[in-house]
Parts: structure tokens; C-alpha cells; sequence
């Protein structure tokens, strides 16, 4: 799939901005969350529904921490590829990779916008904290559905706002305040700054449920966890 110009610059920008960041990500992200990342991600893995021996895609991988999680679930006769457009977040998958021994899981270069696997793949396909960052969401969501074989599951987790005070007052302060400023000690305000945007254009649950719907996927539902900071979303190909 080719996006237009403008997107094409856009996720240029998206993949710089990864490959910079990428040496201190996993640090960020416990910093940001006070370690939840993880019990988030795990939440969203057992939403894939995958039992020993199934087929996973994760999306957008980064360091691979979530494809680990797929893989503790599919075990070692099942398949899992993490994909990703960023090498450098590839490269530090990898490691992590060789250093957990992990079997089952393989770690390529994969534009989730055109992704290079055939249809009807994979048992589930997920994607954390990834599709906020596509240049096209609606291309993308369709493009994860369509690697999906019938009866399999799309799981999305994101980052969403919460709405009501106290927790909106203090998600504004932190997202917009703090996270800045960690960004700024750990060398990259930039993309620190650009996280809380990103945030603030992203649809709404209902919104990104929608489009889900629209990518023809059924039994489409979300939890939202953390009081409203986090939305893990599920959807079914049908069969
Ligand atoms: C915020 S990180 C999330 C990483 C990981 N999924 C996690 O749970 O921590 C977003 C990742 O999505 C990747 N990404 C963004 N747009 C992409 C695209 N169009 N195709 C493939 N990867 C993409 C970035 O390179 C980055 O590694």
C-alpha cells in the first residue's frame, strides 16, 4: 500500500523520531507509567485469546516486549513475528530477544500500513501503543484486519483520555507537564512533546471502535483500564 506525499513524510518523521528515541524507550516508558506498561501489555495479550501453537502478529513491536508476551502464549511450537519499521527498536528487540532466549518469536522489518504477509495469516494481530502513530488509521486498521484469518482477533492498546476530573486534571498535568520535562532529561523533548499530541488527536474508544467496525471486524468491544488512561480494544474477523 503507498500513502499519499504527505503521509509518506509523515511516517518518515515517525521513524526518525523512534530510531532517536530508541535506546531509552523502555526506560521512559517505566518512568511514565511507574512500571504498569508491562501489566498492560500482558492485559492486552490475554485478549488475543492465543493458545499453545497459534500464529501472532504484533504491530509497531518496538523492543519486542509485548511479541514476548504472545510467545509466553503460543509457546514453543507456535509462531509469533514482531514487525516494525524502526531498525534501531528492531535491533534492541533482537537483543532482548537473545538474551531472554525466547523461542518463537522473530523480529522484521514490516510497514504496518503495507504490511508484506499474505491474508488470512495469523490467529491474532496486536498492536501496542503503535497505531497512534499511523499516518493513515483507517488503512492501517483494515491492512491488520485483512492478515487476520477468519475467527482471529485484532487487539489494540492505546493510550486514551480520561474525561473526568480528578483523573483529567492530572493526566493534562502529567502528559503535558512532566512528560516534557522527562523527555527533555533523557535527551529527547521533542518526542516527549509529541506523545501528548499524539494522544490529544487520536479518536476516542468509540471512535477507534468505529473504524474497527468499518474494517469489517465484528464482536467488537474495549476495557478501559488505569481510570481511563489506557483502552485495550478486541475485534473478530469473521469467519
Ligand atoms: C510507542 S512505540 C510502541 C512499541 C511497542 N509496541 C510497545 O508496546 O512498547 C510505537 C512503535 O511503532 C512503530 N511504528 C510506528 N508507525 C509504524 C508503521 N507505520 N509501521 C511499522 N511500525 C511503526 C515505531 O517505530 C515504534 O517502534
Amino acid at each position: 500500500m503507498t500513502g499519499t506525499v504527505q503521509e509518506e513524510a509523515f511516517a518518515g518523521q515517525i521513524r526518525g523520531m523512534f530510531d532517536r528515541i530508541a535506546g531509552v524507550y523502555d526506560l521512559m516508558n517505566s518512568a511514565m507509567t511507574a512500571g504498569l506498561h508491562h501489566r498492560w501489555r500482558e492485559r492486552a495479550a490475554d485478549r488475543a485469546e492465543l493458545g499453545a501453537g497459534d500464529s501472532a502478529l504484533d504491530a509497531c513491536c518496538g523492543t519486542g516486549d509485548l511479541a514476548f508476551e504472545l510467545a509466553r502464549r503460543t509457546g514453543p511450537s507456535g509462531r509469533v513475528i514482531g514487525a516494525d519499521f524502526s531498525e534501531r527498536m528492531l535491533d534492541l528487540a533482537r537483543s532482548k530477544a537473545a538474551a531472554r532466549g525466547a523461542a518463537g518469536v522473530r523480529f522484521e522489518w514490516a510497514d504496518a500500513v503495507g504490511l508484506p504477509y499474505d491474508d488470512e495469516s495469523f490467529d491474532a494481530v496486536t498492536v501496542g501503543f503503535g497505531v497512534r502513530n499511523l499516518a493513515d488509521l483507517e488503512g492501517g486498521v483494515g491492512e491488520l484486519a485483512r492478515v487476520l484469518r477468519p475467527g482471529g482477533r485484532l487487539v489494540i492498546l492505546e493510550i486514551t483520555q480520561p474525561r473526568r476530573p480528578p483523573l483529567s486534571t492530572f493526566f493534562g498535568l502529567w502528559f503535558d507537564r512532566v512528560v516534557p520535562l522527562l523527555g527533555a532529561v533523557a535527551g529527547n523533548r521533542d518526542a516527549y512533546t509529541y506523545l501528548p499530541e499524539s494522544v490529544k488527536r487520536f479518536p476516542p474508544p468509540e471512535g477507534l471502535a468505529l473504524i474497527m467496525d468499518r474494517a469489517g471486524l465484528e464482536r467488537i468491544g474495549y476495557i478501559v483500564l488505569a481510570g481511563g488512561i489506557i483502552a485495550i480494544h478486541s475485534g473478530v474477523r469473521p469467519s
